[in-house]
């Protein structure tokens, strides 16, 4: 049986988790941050600072939750990129920190292909290769996952990432942050066919969000608050339906192209119900298994990183004490 302690802080989430075997969640501890909440996004320094603050509390209950002492964590992962280098430096430092301390090897692993892996946490095993959509508030990209779990990125977003564009359009209706939930929540019960916003479809398998939020901005702007305000949960739906409705195009066209195996959503956005139940229809009637994340897996997490760490303790691919941390892939 192998344990493995992992630790997540690219963004606003400080979370750890003890996860066995690659599969069984032991626990899982989601500290999100708040004092985001008056700027209407996240502010880099106050997240590294948070998560100063949070980190050793969080790891704390990860081990009591899990029932397990440090003594019998095998390894000790975190994720080094891509994220907010100044919350990375902090769950990576922590990570080295146990690693020497208690003699145990360190892992560094990716956010992205994190995401990916919520849902060999969720469904167990998968087909591959298996075509996954990765939306989230840093990234919006089609891979094609192999069984090695190495991925080639065959599109990704020219401009705004899909989490982005739900958080930028709920600020610009005044909904609060984070944008993508009360975007979502505002929309509830609307069909989405209110206003026609732009779907982008471009030749490759790319995505662009700018067209939407520049036509957002200019038809709040001619329509004027008492109008906007009004018909808010209406406008709300026409845009989450515009941003939807580009990110299944565009994986059904590359789905159609590649002929995978299986098909997955992962990232943030992945817990947007409208999202998830347009996926499934879609991909329903057609020879292709369809994979779902479950909620507490679609937005930051360390079950993510301590799941695909085992990977590489498997392989005994250790990552040396001296490895950085990365903004971009
Ligand atoms: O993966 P994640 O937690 O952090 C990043 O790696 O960025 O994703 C956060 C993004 C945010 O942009 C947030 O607004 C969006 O995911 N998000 C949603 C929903 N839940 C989170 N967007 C739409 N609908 C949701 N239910
Ligand atoms: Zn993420």
């Amino acid at each position: 049986m192998t344990l493995i302690l992992g630790i997540e802080t690219s963004c606003d989430e400080t979370s750890a988790a003890v996860v066995e075997n690659g599969r069984r969640v032991l626990s899982n501890v989601v500290k999100t941050q708040m004092s985001h909440k008056d700027f209407g996004g996240v502010v880099p320094d106050l997240s590294s600072r948070e998560h100063v603050e949070y980190i050793y509390q969080v790891v704390e209950e990860s081990l009591s939750e899990a029932g397990v002492s440090i003594k019998e964590i095998n390894a000790v992962s975190a994720v080094n990129g891509p994220g907010l280098v100044g919350s990375l430096m902090v769950g990576l430092t922590s990570a080295k920190a146990i690693s020497l301390r208690n003699n145990i090897p360190f892992i560094a692993t990716d956010h992205v292909k994190g995401h990916i892996y919520g849902n060999i946490l969720t469904h167990g095993e998968i087909l591959f290769p298996s075509l996954a959509l990765v939306v989230s508030g840093g990234h919006t990209s089609l891979f094609m996952v192999e069984k090695d779990f190495s991925v080639k990125e065959i599109g990704k977003t020219l401009d705004d990432a899909a989490g982005e564009a739900f958080d930028k359009c709920a600020k610009m209706l005044s909904l609060g942050y984070p944008g993508g939930p009360a975007l979502e929540r505002t929309a509830q019960g609307k069909d989405g066919r209110f206003k026609k916003f732009p779907v982008s479809k471009l030749k490759s398998f790319d995505f662009s969000f700018s067209g939407l939020k520049t036509s957002v901005m200019y038809y709040i702007k001619e329509m004027g608050t008492n109008f906007v305000q009004k018909n808010v949960a209406d406008i709300a739906s026409s845009i989450e339906f515009a941003i939807v409705e580009q990110l299944i195009k565009t994986t059904y066209a590359a789905y159609e192209k590649f002929s995978p195996a299986g098909v997955m959503i992962a990232g943030g956005v992945s817990a947007n119900k409208l999202l998830r139940r347009r996926f499934e229809e879609v991909f329903e009637k057609k020879r292709v298994k369809v994979y779902i994340p479950e909620m507490r897996y679609c937005t930051d997490n360390a079950a993510l990183t301590a799941g695909i760490a085992y990977l590489n303790f498997e392989k005994n691919n250790f990552t040396s004490v001296d490895a950085g941390v990365y903004s971009r892939n």
